[in-house]
């Protein structure tokens, strides 16, 4: 008998080879992500197996779990995470997951507990993740409570910023930020959040990241923030493994970036004559976004929701002393960001959209550099794997 052809043979790799190459090339020749990269489930899949279930995720503040028992409950890589202050005073983070069934526990967002009761059979965990009760368990001959305490997740701090990281082998977050520019003289841990908005993108987490490392698109697209700080302005980027960043030239006759371009508040202490005349961004991969103001810092969580929504947290910090000033107003920076972070998100989602033509990427301008650090990390990240996959 005749040797018939394999029928079910269709299968076709996801993306081109040379496609992910042409973003490993230098600047001046490499091309941007192909769009699928920011609409296939497949790869939503894969950034959460490797990078976000393996990096360090900022959840929130030292200052948000000021008192014992204070707690913030969030997902990480769509795994729910719960981090709470112990009777103790220590802080620690947990899977937010009842050891019984693995019912989610905390229900609130944020909250000050001093037990955690989990909602389906009462077993109930203390601030240190120990199992307190479990009604009517003591029937079952083996059971020790003390086996089923909370799980643990790694927890540390930078500037005053919670981290936490799913994987227990990763390398410490001080490792992870190897190289991240030294910002001591900003004290971030003594800066106070005077306000935060959460906004939802229908776009792609790497839409929102790319867009916040270059200001190729300010003068058509943001006159406000122009009008301080020339998209020309750039100084020497910062880029490192895990980072990129530079700054932007405070314009002759301005002090700071809001609606007025004018400081009202004083400087934060202990900066240098360079800080006093721009504002310093930042990238810590994967995706904590940081500015740096003469007078204020302003940062921006993008937590990805799916391959084509993101929901951004943003959060405007001034040192504690401004915030204690009588009448202290920080509506001029407030609506400054909240206008240019609109503006950036309509830009973004007209990416997404596009994206879906699947045409061939487009070339990086030189001003671009720092997108272009991040997205050929993003394809060092994923590696062998993203060229595996297949339709
Ligand atoms: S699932 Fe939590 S007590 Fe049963
Ligand atoms: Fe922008």
């Amino acid at each position: 008998m005749a040797e018939s052809a394999p029928m079910n043979d269709a299968r076709v790799p996801l993306f081109a080879r040379a496609e992910l190459e042409a973003v490993l090339l230098p600047v001046e020749s490499a091309h941007n992500l192909p769009g699928g990269l920011y609409l296939e489930p497949e790869v939503f899949a894969l950034e959460r197996d490797t990078i976000f279930s393996v990096g360090w995720t900022c959840i929130g503040r030292v200052e948000d779990l000021e008192e014992a028992g204070a707690f913030l409950s969030t997902e990480v890589a769509g795994r729910p995470v719960l981090v709470v202050r112990g009777e103790d005073d220590e802080m620690r983070a947990f899977h937010n997951v009842c050891r019984h069934r693995g019912a989610c526990l905390a229900q609130e967002a944020s909250g000050v507990a001093r037990t955690f009761r989990c909602n389906y059979h009462a077993w109930t965990y203390g601030t240190d993740g120990q199992l307190l009760a479990a009604p009517l368990m003591d029937e079952r001959a083996d059971f020790d409570a003390a086996d089923h305490g909370l799980a643990p997740v790694r927890l540390d701090t930078w500037g005053g910023f919670l981290f936490v990281n799913l994987d227990s082998a990763a390398p410490t977050l001080a490792d992870a930020m190897s190289g991240f520019p030294d910002l001591e003289r900003y004290d971030l841990e003594s800066l106070r959040r005077v306000h935060s908005v959460t906004y939802d993108v229908d776009a792609n987490w790497k839409v929102l990241c790319e867009n916040y490392s270059e200001c190729y698109h300010c003068a058509l697209v943001h006159p406000q923030l122009n009008r301080v700080t020339d998209f020309r302005s750039g100084g020497e980027s910062f880029v490192g493994d895990s980072f990129n960043g530079g700054p932007m030239a405070l314009k002759e006759g301005y002090t700071t970036l809001s609606t007025t371009g004018q400081r009202r508040y004083p400087e934060i202490e202990g900066i240098n004559d360079a800080d006093r005349k721009q504002v310093q961004y930042l990238h810590l991969y994967p995706s904590f976004l940081i500015g740096l103001a003469p007078d204020y810092v302003l940062v921006h969580r993008v937590q990805p929701i799916d391959a084509g929504h993101s929901r951004v947290l943003c959060e405007w910090f001034y040192p504690e002393t401004t915030v204690a000033l009588p009448d202290f107003d920080a509506s001029e920076t407030i609506e400054f960001w909240d206008l240019t972070n609109r503006q950036d998100w309509g830009l973004c989602e007209m990416v997404q959209n596009g994206a879906e033509s699947r045409l061939a990427p487009g070339p990086y301008h030189p001003l671009e550099f720092c997108v272009h650090a991040f997205d050929r990390w993003f394809v060092k990240q994923l590696g062998d794997r993203l060229a595996a996959l297949q339709r």
